[in-house]
């Protein structure tokens, strides 16, 4: 893996603090936004006002993880601010491929974000309308979970499809990612690695992404 790039998840950040929480990432390659609706998943973050915020004061760009229902009713307003990336739920899609249209006509890059049990084979003809292929590995709703190894085949076989496919896909991990499990999923074929307790749980953060990007690169 010649280069890997590590997203900061804000879940685990102090929210009355968020403009010097960003700060405290900037050598990061994205900060990642959990937004939770409290139906899609058990827990409830932030929405479209907080996002809009987080995109004018951070120094880089952000990747909004969605987990909320009606996605194609709501990810296209998360495209319209700007975001660098937007990432739906395929269980929350009813029309995935329409979606990610919506998504990159809008100047977004499109993800889609598979829960640990969902089979990535139904999904594999539409790796040309994706930028971005996120891998659940925990249950998507909390931070500081423990790292599910039982998701490693399914990046492995996304990692062949994406590879043999000749689209540009990128594969991201979400959950449970640390210094001793970052290198199972990159072996395993990720190439973008979210941490949020890794990086915020750690005394020096910037030394936590630069341990993480080693420890992938490794
Ligand atoms: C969980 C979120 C993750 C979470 C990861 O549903 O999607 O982005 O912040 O937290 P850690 O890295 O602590 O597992
Ligand atoms: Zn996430």
């Amino acid at each position: 893996m010649s280069r890997c790039c590590i997203h900061p998840s804000i879940l685990s950040a102090d929210f009355v603090n968020l403009e010097a929480e960003l700060a405290r990432i900037g050598s990061a390659d994205a900060v990642h936004v959990d937004v939770m609706d409290n139906h899609f998943v058990p827990n409830l973050t932030l929405g479209l006002p907080v996002v809009e915020r987080i995109q004018a004061v951070s120094p880089i760009p952000l990747d909004a993880h969605l987990m909320i229902a009606d996605a194609d009713r709501w990810a296209p307003l998360y495209a319209e601010l700007g975001l660098a990336s937007v990432t739906f739920h395929a269980e929350a899609a009813i029309a995935p491929i329409k979606l990610a249209r919506e998504l990159r006509a809008r100047g977004a890059k499109a993800g889609m974000a598979l829960r640990p049990t969902t089979a990535v084979e139904p999904y594999l003809d539409m790796l040309g309308e994706i930028d971005m292929l996120l891998i659940m590995t925990v249950e998507p709703g909390f931070g500081g979970q423990a790292f599910l190894d039982a998701t490693l085949p399914k990046i492995r076989r996304a990692r062949a499809a994406v590879d043999g496919s000749g689209a540009k896909v990128a594969i991201q991990v979400d959950g449970g990612i640390s210094a001793s499990t970052i290198e199972r999923a990159a072996e395993a074929g990720a190439d973008v690695f979210v941490a949020g307790s890794a990086v915020y749980g750690a005394a020096d953060p910037a030394a936590a992404i630069a341990a993480l990007r080693a420890a992938a690169e490794a």
